[in-house]
């Protein structure tokens, strides 16, 4: 698959794939500039109509756009922006019959390619489409060894190339051979029961069964049963014997989820199990000895729920001698990019869609969310912008609507924006990035971008500050403060 994917890649001419656009009233020289351009071995697709134009630069179908900028009906600069906003990686060269420095050097300020002055050289024009193309192409050929390096980064199905991951995959790797108890905390929505399915698939025991329990979701006497079986009779509704789910995987691995929303007579029935690997149907005298490995997961701080008095120490420490933590997506953004990557090609598969990426401004949006439903929640904005998307190309319209909110970087009516100043922005911003990591200065520092002292100093002088500018606080239009 590898091998057809990238000989489609090379094989394709970056001439058939540029297909610029030609934007002009005037028909004659439209007509005159798209033959021209024919003959240099290009598809062009000439209209007089802009928005014509900027549909097909939305929907990815010309990745450039020969635009005059005396267009009847439109302020050319204002198009131009509209262009861009559409999708910023598309090359505009801006042309006009009336040169004047000034009117190039704004148009290429805000974000145009090139200022092509009419008559158009010839010559001038052959080189601009060429090194276009090649740098598209260019783009091309990076975009298919992306591909392959997905292919690459992937781990029994979970994708991951931040320094954080690589450590977890790292340390599934080495714990898989010899665990007989793994916890796996990490916030919900991270992958927790990817992990736990990894490390099943390649311990020694992955060709035995992997049972997998959601401790959350049910009632105690019900998990019981489910867990350690029940004889006919034991309760009202038990009308046959059952074993559960550790007699069914004997030999193999239980997956726990949600440990820490279970009771504490039940965690009194698990420490027998994880102590002497022994269970006992529900109505059963018989006790059984199980093989199993356990693997346990859970988004609580166990630690905290034992000073709490509702979580059993002694379990704790019996599940927790080796652990191992899921960062939340928030603490890895440089894993969006492959994540997304990843979840297109799969619901372009389920859909029967060909999305060949998102738009600029919609990755710069993704980049800017907070994920509170880490990678469940990424995965749920790609599964249905797949669907709403019409163009190849997922955009800012197709992600829910708060994304879409200016200055929406964290969903919520606290992302309104308000007019602060910038010594404020900069205080409102490191408290949040500090909320996310619970605290943890290292890594706020280094989501940050600055120095672990840097980020104490800016903290020690937010102290400071006089009570007047700590009083000061931010009202949304709902009403909620942000100090
Ligand atoms: N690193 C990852 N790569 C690919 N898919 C992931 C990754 N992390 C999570 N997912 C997907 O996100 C969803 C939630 O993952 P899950 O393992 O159920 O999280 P948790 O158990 O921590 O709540 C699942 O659909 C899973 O396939
Ligand atoms: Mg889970």
């Amino acid at each position: 698959m590898p091998h057809a994917q990238s000989k489609t890649v090379e094989s394709l001419s970056p001439k058939t794939t540029l297909t610029p656009c030609i934007l002009d009233d005037d028909p004659a020289q439209l007509s005159q500039l798209q033959a021209l351009i024919g003959d240099m071995g290009y598809d062009a697709i000439a209209t007089s109509d802009p928005d014509e134009a900027l549909q097909l630069v939305r929907v990815g179908r010309c990745r450039m756009l020969l635009a005059d900028m005396h267009i009847p009906g439109a302020d050319g600069y204002e198009f131009l922006d509209r262009v861009l906003r559409c999708d910023p990686g598309v090359h505009v060269l801006v042309m006009t019959a009336e040169y004047t420095l000034e009117s190039a050097l704004e148009a290429i300020r805000r974000g145009a390619a090139d200022f092509l002055p009419k008559p158009i050289d010839r010559i001038r024009l052959k080189r601009t489409l060429d090194d276009t193309a090649a740098l598209y192409d260019q783009r091309r050929r990076v975009k298919a060894l992306e591909e392959q390096l997905l292919r690459d980064l992937e781990f029994h199905g979970i994708v991951g190339k931040s320094p954080a991951m690589l450590e977890v995959f790292d340390f599934a790797r080495k714990v898989a051979r010899h665990y007989s108890n793994v916890l796996l905390i990490g916030p919900t929505g991270t992958g927790k029961e990817l992990v736990a399915r990894a490390i099943h698939q390649i311990s020694p025991v992955s060709q035995q069964r992997l049972a997998v329990c959601n401790c959350s979701a049910m009632v105690d006497s019900l998990l019981e049963s489910q867990l350690f079986g029940h004889m006919r009779g034991s309760f009202t509704g038990a009308t046959d014997t059952r074993p559960g789910l550790f007699e069914y995987a004997n030999g193999g691995t239980v997956f726990l989820d949600e440990v820490g929303e279970t009771s504490l007579p039940m965690q009194a029935k698990l420490l027998r199990v994880i102590q002497n690997r022994e269970i006992q149907r529900v109505g059963s005298p018989q006790v059984m000895q199980v093989n199993v490995r356990l693997i346990a997961a859970t988004n609580r701080d166990l630690r905290a729920e034992v000073l709490a008095g509702r979580f059993r120490e002694d379990l704790f420490y019996r599940l927790s001698s080796i652990q191992i933590r899921i960062p939340s997506l928030a603490e890895r953004l440089e894993d969006v990019p492959l994540l997304v990557q990843f979840f297109l090609k799969k619901y372009n598969d389920a859909y029967g869609k060909n999305i060949a990426g998102l738009t600029r401004r919609a990755q710069t949006v993704l980049l800017q969310h907070g994920w509170a439903g880490n990678v469940r929640e990424l995965e749920n904005v790609i599964s249905s912008a797949s669907i709403t998307a019409m163009g190849d190309f997922i955009d800012l319209a197709d992600l829910p609507e708060h994304f879409q909110r200016r200055g929406g970087a964290h969903g919520g009516a606290d992302d309104e924006w308000r007019p602060l100043s910038l010594e404020d922005v900069r205080k409102v911003h490191i408290q949040r990035v500090l909320d996310m990591c619970q605290g943890n200065r290292l890594r706020a520092a280094q989501i940050l971008g600055i120095g672990r002292t840097s980020l104490y100093r800016y903290l020690k002088r937010d102290a400071d500050v006089p009570p007047m500018h700590a009083q000061h606080k931010y009202r949304g239009r709902s009403g909620s403060a942000v100090a």
